[in-house]
């Protein structure tokens, strides 16, 4: 097949170097953002005298022809045509003829595909944004149907104090949130247009990029064309926005696999978001959750490789920064899939409050609140550290819980307790207590709540804002 390029060539480019410097069997997904550039490119051509107006109009005709043949499957993708850009121009000159040679005029294939990622990043922004508050949904209405339920915080995973599950998965409420404001500086680092760089140094004709810019819904456009054709900083910063959602993942599902253990028991998935074993026939695995988790690494592995790839990287566009968009296309799919099956794996979990409840019940949560007692008595916190301490230590010789401990038993460890001892290290009064602000109180729980309604409002107008003008 003849090369768009073809021209200074006197053989034929081997099959296997087509093969291997190709991208079309996966920037084929950038073709809407592709030819929606080029409409605007060619509209802009035209508006400043660049190509007449008939030339522009079948441009564009020809390319709407292209997107609807592509849109309804009856589009082939050569490797030969290396790329989604020379696949849809070669495709139009076919179509239109030789005035489809026009649309190339005052613009490089360079920029070309910075427009198409940076396009087709917005947009997918969107849908990430989507997506998490959905999650964040799911994680609001498991916490309210079970707000009352109590279980044993962890630290080190040694049952720490006792804390509602509500609280324990609003924590992640909150870090989703903060996931998806991370979101909104990748958009705006990404709402930045540089069509019009040409291969690197502009172009000679009296272009209007500002006016492509607007065309596009682009709020800047890039001041130099060496950096718009070179960077690739905004897909960097998705990564990383991207590794740090998926690391927060991973914790959950590091969570979801612990509790739904026999050892656990403080969860149960549904059928429907578990696996069998092909050998063991009482088995039900938790693999959404162990997939997210292991989806994480390749997930951290292409913001490294992207990292890795441009470091080295001399000005302007080097062939190397093709291997750009496979780890963006993948990381984009990872993480919608990720979000979509973990709402609904969440919302229909069996929460077995009577496991979590038994687990608080039987262990040693309350002794922080033990020695918060003797300090409301007076007594300075580390000596009531020390007392408790030596209490703990009794109650294990014992076979005894502190809350299993006679008035006169506690009162060999110290005079300042009282009668009312009992009730003040129960462990819904161990809860009910914590309620400084953040803590895990019903009523700071319920606060926790109403900020997070109000989160996800204002999450809701950014979506707008991020779906204004996305192709
Ligand atoms: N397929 C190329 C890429 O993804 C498009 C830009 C090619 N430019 C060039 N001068 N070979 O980066």
């Amino acid at each position: 097949m003849s090369k768009l390029w073809g021209g200074r060539f006197t053989q034929n480019t081997d099959v296997m170097v087509e093969e291997f410097t190709s991208s079309i069997s996966f920037d084929q997904r950038m073709y809407a953002q592709d030819i929606a550039g080029s409409i605007a490119h060619a509209t802009m051509l035209s508006k400043c005298g660049i190509i007449a107006a008939e030339e522009a109009t079948a441009i564009i005709d020809g390319l709407t022809s292209i997107l609807a043949d592509i849109e309804a499957g009856k589009f082939s993708f050569e490797i030969a045509l290396e790329d989604i850009h020379m696949n849809i121009e070669k495709r139009l000159t076919e179509r239109i003829g030789t005035v489809g040679g026009k649309l190339h005029t005052a613009r490089s294939r360079n920029d070309q595909v910075a427009l198409d990622t940076h396009m087709y990043l917005k947009r997918e922004i969107k849908n990430i944004g989507t997506l998490i508050i959905q999650l964040q949904q799911a994680i609001v209405e498991v916490a309210e149907k079970h707000k009352s339920v109590i279980m044993p915080g962890y630290t080190h995973l040694q049952r720490a104090q006792p804390i509602l599950f509500a609280h324990h998965m609003m924590a992640y409420f909150f870090m989703l949130s903060r996931d998806f404001r991370r979101l909104e500086g990748v958009w705006e680092g990404t709402d930045l247009m540089p069509l019009g760089a040409g291969a690197l140094a502009g172009t000679t004709f009296p272009i209007d990029r500002h006016f492509v810019a607007s065309k596009l819904n682009f709020s800047e456009i890039y001041e130099n064309s060496m950096d718009a054709v070179s960077d690739r900083d905004y897909i960097l910063e998705f990564l990383s926005c991207a590794s740090i959602l998926m690391m927060h993942l991973s914790r959950i599902s590091e969570e979801i696999i612990l509790w739904s253990s026999s050892e656990f028991s403080f969860i149960e998935l549904d059928d429907g978001h578990c696996t069998g074993s092909s050998i063991m026939p009482q088995k039900k695995n938790p693999d959404v959750a162990e997939l997210v988790r292991g989806k994480t690494g390749r997930v951290f592995g292409h913001l490294m490789a992207l990292l890795t790839t441009a470091k080295g990287l001399p000005l302007a566009y080097n062939k190397d920064l093709q291997e750009d968009k496979e780890g963006m296309f993948d990381t984009i799919d990872t993480l919608k899939f990720s979000l979509t099956v973990y709402a609904s794996m969440l919302r229909n979990m069996k929460v077995n409050d009577k496991v979590m409840d038994a687990a608080v019940r039987n262990d040693f949560s309350n002794a922080t609140d033990m020695a918060d007692y003797l300090v409301k008595k007076g007594l300075p916190f580390r000596q009531a550290h020390e007392v408790v301490g030596k209490c703990v230590a009794y109650c294990l010789g014992h076979s005894k819980w502190l809350m299993d401990l006679s008035l006169a038993e506690f009162k060999q460890f110290s005079p300042l307790f009282e009668a009312d001892i009992l009730e003040a290290i129960k462990v819904e009064t161990c809860v009910d207590a914590r309620n400084s602000y953040g803590g895990t109180s019903s009523s700071g729980v319920e606060r926790e709540f109403t900020i997070a309604e109000q989160i996800l409002q204002k999450q809701q107008t950014i979506l707008e804002i991020f779906t204004k003008g996305n192709i």
